[in-house]
């Protein structure tokens, strides 16, 4: 608060007494003036120059003006300024992180670290969607922002690429990518464990292994059953002969195989079950699907390494179901990989994780793991990065109310990131009711263009960003043209 000192005098002092006295009042205030700092004074024209024509941005409504207008320079902080211009200026919150574009709201500058988010209070969980039509610009939203972060020392990690696109990106990015598929001679251990972490005692270590173990066997009979559940005799024959072969350093799916075949029980049932089950699995490990996952890997996944991408490109002519399991197999491998000492903030990128949860949804197990994943990815330090094309596509899940949809919509619910790319306008009412989306909002995301993108951040930021792209990242993240296959 300005507190001013007056002054009150009679009436009896002449003009020229009251002259002498105030000229004598500022010499005395320029005397006890500091010494220049040698600071030089802001100069008006010394600001880096404004993209902003004269006469104002030529958009609708924007009144501009014919005439010219000069205001008086005037310095003010970001504070007053926000109060000001509370719809022009950012609070500078979510400017932490790497540089995504420039929010088209406030024409300024936007950077986004989902950790420095979090940490920020601005969301409460890592992980993001990013939802919208074809050839919108999901997948170079991904591209851009996950290699910058990369820059900035996140790791990032893509287990099922299937278009190849994101190999050069890694290549871009000095990571690295990994081919799987008919005929390529890469093999992919389900089972490998991850490397145990010094705080994380031996005993819990082994349990932790054992029932990953044990609900990768079951997912995997699952998705060749095509999502015929697992029944209690099942379960047991599993779950012993897992445990039978905690002993030795590497196990596969073929020993699992043949510990079935062979497995010992003095209960009729569950040694017919263990016969039933490794007929089920005989098509991994003998039969079309053989030479991809019955083996130790052939491969290492690098954790250390900034980006680490599974092409599975190789396996576009192969049947559903094998693409369907090769999906299972390399998101699980990856998630051992990079849990337990291997463990840091990391980027997970799931590319057309729509059709991924569909397939791998028979009867509810893979989604049922995948949000089970979510409630751990944040103690994990991992943020999911979920692409879809649209929320319709969760509803062929299952019936309105049924568990597996409402695990979908759940698991887009722990999404406290989501960035709207343009979307058909008939999907509008159905996107707004499960994104939370205002009538200016739903107005908005149909008339996006190519690379713009409405971010609703935790339950009240909202951004409307335009990614930007240099004109290398365009080349290496293009997948139209000779920028990648589709
Ligand atoms: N921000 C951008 N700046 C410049 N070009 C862009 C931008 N975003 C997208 N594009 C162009 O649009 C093309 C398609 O983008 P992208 O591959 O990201 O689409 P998508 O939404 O992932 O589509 P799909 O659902 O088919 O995977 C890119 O190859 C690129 O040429
Ligand atoms: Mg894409």
């Amino acid at each position: 608060m300005i507190k001013q000192q007056v002054e009150f005098r009679d009436g009896t002092e002449t003009r020229k007494a009251r002259q002498a006295r105030l000229a004598e009042r500022k010499s005395a205030k320029k005397a006890a003036k500091p010494a220049a700092t040698g600071v030089p004074r802001l100069q008006v024209g010394a600001f880096p120059l404004s993209k902003m024509p004269r006469t104002g941005w030529k958009t609708k409504n924007s009144m501009r003006s014919v005439t010219r207008v000069d205001p008086i320079p005037h310095r003010a902080s970001t504070r007053v300024l926000a109060t000001a211009y509370p719809f022009l200026t950012e609070s500078g919150k979510i400017l932490r992180g790497a540089y995504v574009g420039e929010n088209m709201l406030s024409r300024s500058p936007f950077c986004f670290d989902p950790w420095d988010a979090y940490s920020d209070g601005i969301i409460k969980s890592h992980s993001a969607a990013i939802i919208g039509v074809k050839g919108t610009g999901k997948s170079m939203l991904g591209k851009s922002l996950s290699s910058r972060l990369a820059r900035l020392g996140r790791c990032i990690a893509v287990p099922h690429d299937p278009n190849g696109e994101w190999v050069r990106v890694a290549e871009y990015v000095g990571g690295k990518s990994i081919r799987v598929g008919l005929g390529i001679g890469t093999r992919i251990n389900l089972l490998d464990a991850g490397v145990r972490d010094d705080s994380v005692s031996r005993q819990a270590w082994r349990e932790y292994v054992l029932q990953e173990r044990r609900a990768t066997v079951k997912a995997v009979v699952r998705q060749l059953r095509q999502g015929a559940a697992v029944n209690e005799f099942e379960h047991t024959a599993i779950d012993e002969v897992v445990d039978s072969l905690m002993g030795q350093d590497i196990v596969t799916v073929v020993d699992v195989f043949h510990a079935l075949r062979k497995l010992e029980s003095n209960d009729e049932l569950v040694r017919r079950a263990a016969h039933a089950l490794a007929h089920t699995m005989r098509r991994l490990v003998a039969g079309d699907l053989a030479g991809m996952f019955d083996g130790p890997s052939t491969v290492d996944f690098d954790p250390t390494s900034p980006m680490m991408v599974v092409d599975t490109s190789g396996l576009k002519s192969a049947a559903a179901d094998m693409q369907a399991l090769a999906r299972l197999a390399t998101t699980r491998w990856v998630r051992n990989a990079t849990t337990g000492a291997n463990r840091r903030p990391r980027v997970i990128v799931h590319e057309e994780a729509a059709i991924a949860l569909m397939n791998d949804v028979y009867g509810g197990a893979g989604l049922m793991s995948r949000v089970a994943d979510e409630k751990v990815a944040r103690h994990d330090g991992t943020s999911n990065w979920y692409l879809l094309h649209r929320i319709a596509d969760l509803d062929a899940l299952g019936d309105e109310g049924s568990a597996t949809r409402t695990q979908a919509i759940g698991l887009l619910a722990d999404c406290e990131t989501r960035v709207s790319y343009q979307q058909h306008p008939g999907e509008v009412a159905r996107s707004a009711r499960t994104l939370g989306w205002n009538q200016t909002m739903s107005n908005l995301v149909p008339s996006l263009k190519k690379g713009e993108g409405l971010w609703q951040m935790g339950q009240s930021r909202i951004a409307l960003v335009r990614n930007k792209l240099t004109p290398r990242e365009i080349a290496v993240f293009s997948t139209d043209g000779a920028g990648g296959a589709r």
